[in-house]
This record gives C-alpha cells, sequence and structure tokens, in this order.
C-alpha cells in the first residue's frame, strides 16, 4: 500500500486554505507546521502544495531531479519580463544558458566585481556627508544596481544610462506577477511592459556593438553573451542575449539589497556583535581582496545568522511531474512542491534556542562538521543553487565593512517590520538608519540624494 498523502489544516469550503495563504503565507505555513508537523498540505481552490520544512527533507527534496520536481511551470512570470529565459526556458535550453552566464560568475572575475563594488560604495558614502538618515531598503538596493550595472554592463553604459536604466527596471520589477494573469490591463503591468520594451531598445545597439567587436573590457559581461551557443550549435539570439542580461540585474541587485538590509538591521540590533564587527572591519585592508574579505570571519558568522533568521527566499516553489515520497507521505503528481527557508532554519534539530540570533553557532569551534552552514536554503540548492552567491556575499562584505568604517549607526525604529510587497523579504521601506561620521570634526548634514 503506498503512503498517505500529506494532511492538510482545516479550511473553508471550496477555497480551502486559499483565503487565509493569501492574507498571510507565513503565517498559514508557521500554524500549519505547528498543528501537522514538517510535512503538511495546503488546498489553493483546486490546486494543492505540500510543504516540506524539516531540514534533512528539504535537502532531500530540492536535490530531486528535474524530471521529478520540475521549474518551468512555476517561473511563468518571468517571461513578460525578459522573456523565455533560464528558469522559463525549456529544460534543455536552460541547461545551456546557464552555462553560458557561468563565465560572467567565475570566480576569477571577482578582483574585477570588487573593484565595482568598492568603487559604487564608496560613491554613496560620499554622498551621505556628516550625518543624517537614509533608507536601508531603497538606499541599498539603488547601490546595488549600481554595482550590478557597472560589473555586467560596464562603466561606459552605466554613467550615460545608468539613470535612465534604473527609472525603468524599477517599473519593469515593480510589475512582477506571480498570481494574477500576466497580460492583465492594470496600469503597474502597463508600466512594465512599456519598461521591458524601453529596456530591450535601449540594449539592442549596445548588444549589436558587442557582437561586431567582442571586447570584455568595454562590453563586460556582454561580450562572453553574445559568443553564446546552444549544444545544437545555435547561436544565442539577441533578443535573448538581453533577456539573460536583464535577468541576471534582476537576480542580483534586490535580492542583495534585502539581505544586506537585513544583516544590517540585526547587526545594529545587537550591539555586542555590532562592537566586535565593526573592530574586524577597522583592522581589514582598505582595498579589499577575496582573501582579505574571506578573512572577515566574524562578519561572515553575523551575515550567515541573518540569512538564517531573516532569509529573503520565503518559499522555493517546484512542480511535481512525477509522485515522490517525503517524510512518510506520498506527493501526487501535480501538486506544488514548496521549501520554506524561514521555517527550516529554524528547526531545533539543527539550532539551539533557534530564536536567537547567535552568530557564533557557525564557527568552526561550535559546528565542526558545518551542518548549520549546510542547513541553510536562501540561495536555493542542488543544481538550481543561486550562481550569484559569492558575488552576493563579496557584496555585503564590502558595503557592510565599508559603512561601518566609516560611520556609527542607529536604527531608527527599534524593530523594522517586514514589507508587505510580494516576492522576497525585505525591511518596510523606509527602514531609516541614523549615521554620524566617526571622529572628530564639525558636521555637514548628508545629502541622501539616491531615491
Ligand atoms: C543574497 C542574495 C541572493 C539570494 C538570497 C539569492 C537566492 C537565489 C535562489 C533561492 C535561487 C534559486 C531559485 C530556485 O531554485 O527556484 C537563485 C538562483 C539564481 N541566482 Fe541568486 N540570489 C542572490 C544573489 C544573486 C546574485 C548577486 C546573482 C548574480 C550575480 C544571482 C544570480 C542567480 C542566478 C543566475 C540564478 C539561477 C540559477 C539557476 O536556476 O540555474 N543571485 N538565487
Amino acid at each position: 500500500m503506498s503512503a498517505p498523502h500529506p494532511p492538510a489544516p482545516a479550511g473553508v469550503p471550496l477555497l480551502g486554505n486559499g483565503p487565509a495563504f493569501l492574507r498571510d503565507a507565513m503565517g498559514t505555513l508557521w500554524r500549519a507546521q505547528a498543528q501537522l508537523g514538517p510535512v503538511f498540505a495546503l488546498r489553493l481552490g483546486p490546486k494543492r502544495m505540500v510543504v516540506v520544512t524539516g531540514p534533512a527533507d528539504a535537502l532531500d527534496v530540492v536535490n530531486l531531479p528535474e524530471s521529478t520536481l520540475s521549474l518551468r511551470p512555476v517561473y511563468r512570470w518571468v517571461i513578460p519580463m525578459f522573456g523565455e529565459v533560464l528558469q522559463a526556458a525549456e529544460y534543455e535550453g536552460y541547461v545551456d544558458q546557464r552555462e553560458m552566464m557561468l563565465p560572467a560568475l567565475r570566480s576569477r572575475n571577482l578582483p574585477n566585481y570588487l573593484k565595482c563594488m568598492v568603487k559604487e560604495a564608496g560613491d554613496w558614502l560620499g554622498s551621505l556627508g556628516e550625518f543624517g538618515v537614509f533608507d536601508a531598503t531603497r538606499g541599498l538596493e539603488r547601490l546595488s544596481m549600481s554595482i550590478a550595472v557597472r560589473a555586467f554592463l560596464g562603466e561606459d553604459f552605466l554613467l550615460r544610462s545608468g539613470e535612465y536604466f534604473w527609472r525603468q527596471y524599477v517599473d519593469l520589477a515593480e510589475g512582477m506577477e506571480i498570481l494574477l494573469p500576466p497580460r492583465l490591463p492594470l496600469p503597474r503591468l502597463i508600466r512594465r511592459d512599456r519598461a521591458r520594451d524601453r529596456l530591450f531598445t535601449l540594449l539592442a545597439p549596445k548588444t549589436a556593438e558587442a557582437r561586431l567587436d567582442p571586447d570584455p573590457e568595454r562590453h563586460g559581461f556582454l561580450a562572453t553573451l553574445v559568443g553564446g551557443r546552444y549544444s545544437d550549435g545555435t547561436p544565442v539570439s539577441d533578443e535573448e542575449v538581453i533577456g539573460l542580461l536583464l535577468s541576471l540585474v534582476f537576480a542580483a541587485y534586490e535580492t542583495t539589497a534585502a539581505q544586506l538590509a537585513w544583516s544590517l538591521v540585526l547587526l545594529l540590533q545587537h550591539p555586542d556583535q555590532l562592537k566586535l564587527v565593526v573592530e574586524e572591519a577597522d583592522g581589514a585592508p582598505e582595498e579589499p581582496t577575496p582573501g582579505s574579505l574571506h578573512a572577515m570571519r566574524r562578519l561572515h558568522w553575523n551575515l550567515r545568522e541573518a540569512e538564517r533568521l531573516r532569509p529573503i527566499t520565503t518559499m522555493l516553489w517546484r512542480y511535481t511531474e512525477k509522485p515522490y515520497t517525503v517524510g512518510g507521505y506520498t506527493v501526487p503528481a501535480g501538486w506544488f512542491t514548496v521549501l520554506c527557508p524561514p521555517i527550516t532554519h529554524r528547526s531545533p534539530e539543527v539550532f539551539d534556542s533557534p530564536g536567537e540570533y547567535d552568530p557564533d553557532r557557525f564557527s568552526p569551534a561550535r559546528d565542526p562538521g558545518g551542518r548549520a552552514a549546510a542547513t541553510l536554503i536562501n540561495l536555493g540548492g542542488g543544481q538550481h543553487r543561486c550562481l550569484g552567491a559569492r558575488f552576493a556575499e563579496s557584496e555585503m562584505k564590502v558595503v557592510l565593512s565599508m559603512l561601518l568604517r566609516s560611520y556609527r549607526l542607529s536604527l531608527v525604529e527599534p524593530d523594522p517590520p517586514p514589507s508587505k510587497k510580494m516576492g522576497i523579504s525585505r525591511p518596510a521601506s523606509p527602514c531609516l538608519i541614523a549615521y554620524q561620521r566617526r571622529g572628530p570634526g564639525p558636521g555637514r548634514a548628508g545629502t541622501e540624494v539616491r531615491p
């Protein structure tokens, strides 16, 4: 006899747990887990989803092959923004495109990216002045976007078209729509389509230039991408090149900015840890290298702990193509399978006092086998694990260490709430941080000019 389906909490007639999930998705998941255990189902109208929260089960699930759990049906929302690229492409095309992305994100490019990060962070800090307040959510998003554009499209493009690119990109990102039909004539979705067309038009001549002269110095990542071919020999089209590039920027900027914002908030809420991290940052070289960033272990453990308690990835979705078993239950084909980092990251099986901020739990002395870090699924896992993990980690270290070396910081509101916006978790804007330049000297108020 096959194992039973996972149990679901009681819901309303026909719609099941749908209304509760739409009202408060994370609250519904936490309650169901407390009531039914680490593997449970939700009924969303006619659709079913299984949620797998136990650390060992989550790792098993994330490693299931594409033929069992597929990505494409849950990434349809990408298509109106970037076209049928990466996760929204046919599986074989996706694998090839992933290969085309890889050269851009290899470690040997990291020193160049570090220069982009230092330059942009330095310019941003330069705009802050002696004291003032900045919005960690919006301010860091803008900074992270400039870093991504400088790193992937080059300085010339950033200086010539950076502001226009940013304005269009905000409209494109605001049009991310997971639940509603993608072509509904809502003003937000109309703005998204207009911004997408403008961005494609903006990037078309640059792509053509890169095809004629694929010089990585001038065109950065674009130079590599235009040379990309599928395994059957077909060259990647201009439309796909631009879609891939825009999707890489999307994958890079909001995610890193949001994780950075939560990391800063948690550090400022824990002055004992803050003091240790500031001491470490003060002792680090001004011009970071991959080695010097790696040596910042205190900062590293704080970033891991922020990722554990405030993962920006709240759910990882897959479509179940073939039945599989997990935690003693059978998950039928046609269900969604969902992993939930915020719950998995607080599992008492792996983490003592899971609700406490305790970065040292990631130190080798406390976690010699690395189990704590291996349990984190904020960056996904298996064959789809985030390609930009190293980039994101470096950016967070560069920006935080430069910021802490320059300013004394404090939260204006002691406990900033999360945003209710769809997608990733981030502090609601404005998440105000007060700053004062370290060291003596009369002050001049900062002009935090970035929107
Ligand atoms: C803290 C920051 C970041 C977080 C939390 C994050 C999280 C994730 C997650 C969860 C996935 C897997 C999605 C899934 O399996 O459905 C993913 C994939 C990806 N990420 Fe990130 N990401 C971050 C930063 C970045 C950066 C900086 C880049 C680029 C420089 C990047 C590029 C990508 C790409 C290209 C993929 C697709 C990989 C694939 O499907 O093969 N990410 N990311």
